[in-house]
């Protein structure tokens, strides 16, 4: 092993290891109303027929001009789908449905407090208030095609309008998480360069009213800082007219979005026809180094993608009561909340808060009331709810036919908690791998097509063609029972056109590492490299294993190690700081932060807080550690390395390996005692 190697702790590395399972088949009932229940689908999207296949996705959507080039490959890795095509994401997703469905819901809004009433947005009204905004947005803050907006927003019926008001007119949104702190959220203001913020006074989460305005203040000033000037926040109202905000608004700055509208009451505006390589939007995603990623996508490869595999994949029919309860902060709320389901005319349940909120029972009383027939959720969400409520779901009477699993590995034991109880035996399971850069699913049973396996994500989906390639650039084979790097040998639309402002960056992330040959013109010269290991069953399943960067996937949420520790640096006491993925039983990994002291300066608990709370204001509440060790000092290769692998091994109790080449050997032993201390 190189020294470089041995100085990372991947999760990969500590991934548990799972047996074969047994397959599980999809309903005859199920297969009988599917999207997609044709076998010869896979056939249709094989490589010979790449990329003419995703002709399939693309006639799902309105065209204002149709593409001349189904694919451009002239630039690699710069990939043009979709080329001459004019279109509009708003309009897709809801002029296009107002003959037929114009009375039909777009949205229900069902608020956290259980006293609030539901709210049921039509077709119609979405169609109303996107215009009125984008009206707000082009005649009053100045917005054109091409202008980037920032939207640090909850989970509130404004957001997706605001989305869809900005895709409406060209204009590139960038959703910073609602949880993430005012500092994060300006750091994205400054990197996208957006001259207007929107966000809200309030929301609801775990009960609490919280002030999400006061963040707004930290984010102008984080952005200030940067070189990038907010000259306009549109702040929307949880409740109208009343603020639960105690941060005062700036005059001739901040905005309240209720007022606005009464003078943009009823207008319209025209959507933009725009270049189908012309980007929709930019989201952050975190990386291996400190600086967070703006993942940039395009409008109609991407619109194109998403909409295919929501009908494909997520099986989602105009009469399906679909609930996703991923935050719309994060991709799978863009893709399979926003774009992809309102292209089809779903029907969508929208919910504010925490799923547990005020009791387990609370997601299966919802789906009881409205029907819910489709269920999206993650595996930190269903481990929280087996844990808290395993016999909840039981109670309600409510059936769904579809249930998708997100954002990391699922253990076969919750997999099967998830089937039998919450799915009642009769819902089929789609356990969908992909990725904030990859736009769209990545792997997933096809529903009424394969069979289910605990624990592997499953095949390919149509038109992606993974390979899993050694340190070596060697192609391992189905059933070798070693784990590599997952790739993907085709570009596909979905995927992200380039990192806002660092192209250099796109490509040596993502393409750099198996590309034999910078000048090749062949897309089959540069896989995309995901970042993550898998293993390749016989059968053709993948089984995904987790990052092998120095990415931790927190509760389904990407954060760079990286990010975490530069935050525990800025507490003046710290001179070291190492932070490694801890194995959880609810949230699959969350960090671990080993740090060390500046000379002179003894360990305390307030120092801990201190890290914690640098931590906290510096991204979020999300990034918490589970625990904090003031160590002596790290354990070091003889250049000075940190291992990191060696604090890994010690926080999830397994076995350190070699440590005899280390510079400081001894330091083990003392942090390895504290460490079990500690845990008790
Ligand atoms: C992980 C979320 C196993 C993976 C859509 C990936 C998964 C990272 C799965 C991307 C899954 C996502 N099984 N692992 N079904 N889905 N991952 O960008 O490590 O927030 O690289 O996108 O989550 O996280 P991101």
């Amino acid at each position: 092993m190189s020294e470089n190697e041995s100085v990372h702790a991947s999760e990969a590395q500590i991934a548990v290891h799972w047996q074969e399972e047994e397959l599980y088949y999809p309903s005859a009932e199920f297969v009988a109303q599917a999207n997609m229940p044709d076998p010869a689908m896979h056939a249709r999207f094989n490589l010979d027929n790449f990329p003419q296949c995703f002709k399939e996705y693309a006639d799902l959507l309105s065209w204002y001009q149709y593409w001349h080039t189904m694919l451009d490959t002239s630039d690699p890795p710069s990939w043009k789908w979709f080329v001459g095509g004019k279109i509009n994401a708003s309009y897709n997703c809801v002029d296009r449905h107002l003959p037929k469905y114009r009375n039909k819901a777009a949205f229900i809004y069902v608020p956290e407090p259980e006293s609030e009433a539901h709210i049921v947005l039509t077709y119609q009204e979405l169609y109303n208030r996107v215009n009125e905004v984008a009206h707000i947005l082009r005649d009053f803050a100045g917005l054109k095609a091409g202008d980037r907006v920032t939207l640090h927003l909850p989970m509130v019926l404004e957001l997706p309008i605001t989305m869809l008001a900005c895709a409406r007119l060209g204009v590139i949104h960038s959703v910073v998480f609602g949880g993430f702190s005012g500092k994060s959220c300006g750091e994205r203001i400054a990197d996208s360069g957006s001259r207007v913020l929107i966000t809200i006074d309030g929301y609801y989460r775990s009960g609490n009213l919280l002030d999400h305005k006061v963040k707004s203040d930290e984010a102008i000033q984080t952005s200030e800082n940067q070189g990038q000037v907010v000259d306009k926040v549109l702040v929307w109202r949880r409740h109208q007219g009343k603020s639960a905000s105690e941060s005062p608004m700036i005059e001739d700055r901040d905005y309240f979005m209720d007022q606005l509208l009464e003078d943009h009451s009823g207008k319209t505006v025209e959507p933009v026809p725009m270049p189908a390589e012309a980007p929709l939007f930019l989201m952050y995603t975190s990386g291996t180094t400190g600086k967070p990623k703006g993942c940039q996508h395009s409008t109609g490869g991407y619109l194109a993608y998403v909409t295919g595999t929501s009908h494909c994949i997520q099986d989602i029919h105009p009469e399906d009561v679909y609930w996703c309860m991923a935050d719309i902060g994060w991709i799978t709320g863009h893709s399979y909340i926003v774009y992809g389901p309102l292209a089809l005319a779903a029907t969508s349940v929208l919910y504010e808060g925490v799923p547990t909120c005020p009791d387990p029972g609370r997601p299966w009383r919802i789906a009881e009331r409205l029907n819910v027939n489709i269920f999206h959720t993650a595996p930190t969400a269903i481990r929280m709810l087996r844990k808290a409520g395993p016999e909840e779901p039981a109670k309600y009477n409510y059936e769904f036919k579809h249930m998708t699993t997100v954002g990391e590995p699922i253990e076969p034991e919750v997999w099967r908690w998830y089937y039998d109880v919450v799915g009642k035996g009769k819902a089929v399971i789609v356990d969908t791998w992909w990725q904030t850069e990859t736009g769209g699913f990545l792997c997933s049973t096809t529903p009424a097509i394969q069979p289910m396996k605990p624990g592997s994500t499953g095949p390919n989906v149509p038109g992606i063609h993974p390979v899993i390639y050694d340190e070596d650039g060697k192609e391992l084979e189905r059933g070798s029972r070693k784990a590599g790097n997952i790739c993907i040998q085709n570009p596909w639309p979905g995927a992200f056109q380039t990192i806002w402002g660092d192209h250099e960056r796109y490509i040596s992330t993502y393409y750099a590492r198996y590309n034999k040959d910078p000048d090749s013109k062949d897309w089959r010269d540069w896989p995309y490299f995901t970042g993550d290991a898998a293993v390749l069953a016989e059968d053709g399943y993948y089984r995904i294993l987790g990052r092998i960067d120095d990415v931790i996937n927190v509760a389904g949420h990407r954060l760079g190690t990286k990010e975490v520790e530069s935050a525990c640096l800025e507490v003046p006491e710290i001179a070291e700081a190492a932070v490694v993925p801890l194995a959880d039983e609810i949230k699959g990994k969350v960090p671990d932060v080993y740090v060390s002291l500046r000379p002179g300066y003894e360990a305390s608990k307030e120092i801990e807080h201190a890290v914690e709370a640098a931590i906290e204001t510096n991204i979020g509440k999300i990034a918490r550690p589970k625990h904090v060790y003031i160590v002596p000092d790290m354990p070091k290769t003889r250049s000075g390395k940190i291992m990191r692998r060696v604090l890994a091994a010690i926080s999830n109790g397994q076995d350190i390996g070699d440590v005899s080449t280390l510079a400081n050997t001894e330091i083990v032993e003392s942090v390895l005692e504290m460490v079990q201390g500690q845990q008790g």
